[in-house]
Order: structure tokens, then C-alpha cells, then sequence
């Protein structure tokens, strides 16, 4: 539909004396109706200008209504823009964070000092399929597998991973599990697995807290019970094979720990755009003990 930019503007001021944030609506125009956010914020100064949406503005009025119920926009419209991807996602699956893009970052930085060539990939709880798209895309010589427990998440990985899927085996199962035919040959694992503590699941933000899925997000009574079963399956790496893992704020002087118990060798820490350790990378040892 074609709408004036004073419409438009006093649409906004409409749903946001209702509630909400300017972002968060800037989002739904974007990845809902197709108004690019440079063009948004250019409305005001050009109010005789005609904005084209791919939606009306009753139904964009209708999702920001259930957004203000805290339903996450992203189940909403089915779909999430993520590193330079417009994903599927849906209920019951794990919305993309923008920070795991830096988990695809610094794991592909680290593929170029992985053993063999070409490399084979893992990626443990691979939900949306995120990282394994941005991978498989990144690697085109190398082949990968995107492994998960959740039924859902193989469905919507699928859909996402459909351009790569001659190179990418989607793997039903518990972490390491269903890698037994590659044991030993992986050149690069990535995982960003649950890991916040039971205990202060109860304190997330209504929007994640009632709309993800727990087993996407419960890492037990520390957080650090996946990152465990994670560990416990490292000699499926090649020698000099990497681990690429997301954790928790504050989780890395223990994750180290681990990490070092577990026998993985080059522990290195990475952080957020804010500076906060969020990534723990290392390899595995040429020789295991
Ligand atoms: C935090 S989400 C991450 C999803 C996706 N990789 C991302 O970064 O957006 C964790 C994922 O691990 C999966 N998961 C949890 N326990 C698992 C297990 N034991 N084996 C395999 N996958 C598991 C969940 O279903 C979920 O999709």
C-alpha cells in the first residue's frame, strides 16, 4: 500500500503512546512492510513524501498489539534478518542473537589455522541453523554437519540451510551423538548451547522468558551443564581441531576450566561488541594424553 509520510509519522506516534519502543517499530516497518530504516528516519524531514509498505496499517497495527503482549516480532513476521541472511524462524525455536554473529566471526577467523583442507564442520544445537549457514556460506570447499535434539529446530534449520544442503548433513540427536562417522575428522566445532542458570530463567524478559523454548535456554543449576556434555565429546576433534563456544556473561573463568580439564589446549577468550567475555575458542592437542 502507498501511504504519505504524515500518515505514516502520526501512525507511529499513535502505536507508541500505546507502548513500546521507537526500534522495535523502526524493526517491524523494516522486516514487516518493507521501509528500509534510513528511509524511516528520514520521514520527518520530508513529511510531503509517499512511503510504499508491503503491509497495511491495520495489520501492522494488529502485530504491534501482540508485540506490547510481549510475542516476539520475530515469531511474529517468521523471519529474522541475521549477518547478511533474512532467516526463518518460528515458536518453539531459538531466535538468532545478534551477538552469536560474532561466534560465526571468530570461528571463521579460526578455520583458516584449522588442520586439514578442506576442513569439516560441526555445529552443536544448531537451532535456527544460523551458524551452520554462515559457515557452509563462508567454506564453500568444506562440508558440515548441523546437529540438534529439538525436532522443531531440524525444520526450521532446513528450511534455512536449503541453499547449502548438498554440503550440510542436518542431524538429529544428543551433541555428539550422531557425529560417530566423522569422529576424530572435525576441523572446526561450534556450539552456543543453553546456559543460563535454572535459577534465573525466571528473571528473563517476558518476551524470551514466555515465548523461547526452555531447552534452548536452561543450562542447568550453574548454566554449565551442556558446556559439560559438550567437553565430554572433544576427541571427536581432528588434531588441532577447534571448539568455538557462546557462554554466558561472567560463565568463562569456570568455562576455562573446564575447557583446560577436558585437555583442549590454546584457551582463548573473545568478547562482545561491549567488551564482555562471551566466546571461548581452543583447540585440541596433536596428541591426546
Ligand atoms: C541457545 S540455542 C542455540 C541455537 C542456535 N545455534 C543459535 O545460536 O541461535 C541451543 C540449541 O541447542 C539445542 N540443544 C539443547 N540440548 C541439546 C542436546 N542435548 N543435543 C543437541 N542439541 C541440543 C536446543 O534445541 C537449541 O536449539
Amino acid at each position: 500500500m502507498t501511504t504519505s509520510a504524515t500518515t505514516l509519522l502520526a501512525w507511529c506516534r499513535e502505536r507508541l503512546d500505546e507502548g513500546g519502543d521507537a526500534p522495535s517499530l523502526a524493526w517491524l516497518l523494516d522486516v514487516g512492510a518493507g521501509l528500509e530504516r534510513s528511509v524511516y528516519h528520514s520521514l520527518a524531514l520530508h513529511p510531503q513524501a509517499t512511503v510504499e509498505l508491503s503491509r497495511g496499517l491495520d495489520e501492522l497495527t494488529r502485530l504491534w498489539h501482540r508485540h506490547l503482549k510481549h510475542e516476539p516480532l520475530q515469531y511474529l513476521l517468521g523471519r529474522c534478518p541475521w549477518r547478511d541472511f533474512m532467516l526463518t524462524v518460528a515458536p518453539g525455536v531459538l531466535i538468532p542473537r545478534p551477538e552469536t554473529e560474532l561466534l560465526a566471526d571468530v570461528a571463521i577467523s579460526l578455520m583458516d589455522e584449522a588442520p586439514a583442507d578442506p576442513g569439516l564442520w560441526a555445529d552443536l544445537g544448531t537451532g535456527s541453523g544460523c551458524l551452520a549457514l554462515a559457515l557452509a556460506l563462508a567454506f564453500p570447499e568444506c562440508h558440515g554437519v548441523a546437529v540438534d535434539q529439538d525436532p522443531a529446530a531440524l525444520t526450521v534449520a532446513a528450511r534455512n540451510l536449503k541453499s547449502v544442503a548438498a554440503r550440510v548433513h542436518l542431524l538429529a540427536g544428543n551433541w555428539w551423538r550422531p557425529l560417530r562417522p566423522w569422529w576424530g575428522r572435525l576441523t572446526m566445532v561450534v556450539s552456543n548451547p543453553p546456559y543460563v542458570p535454572t535459577s534465573t530463567l525466571a528473571q528473563l524478559d517476558p518476551v524470551v522468558r514466555c515465548h523461547e523454548p526452555r531447552p534452548a535456554l536452561d543450562g542447568g543449576p550453574d548454566g554449565l551443564q551442556s558446556f559439560r556434555a559438550v567437553l565430554a565429546g572433544v576427541s571427536a576433534l581432528a588434531p588441532g581441531g577447534w571448539l568455538v563456544v557462546e557462554h554466558g556473561q561472567g560463565q568463562a573463568p569456570a568455562l576455562e576450566t573446564l575447557f583446560a580439564t577436558a585437555g583442549l589446549r590454546a584457551i582463548q577468550r573473545y568478547q562482545d561488541l561491549e567488551g564482555n567475555d562471551r566466546f571461548l575458542g581452543a583447540c585440541a592437542p596433536h596428541h591426546w594424553p
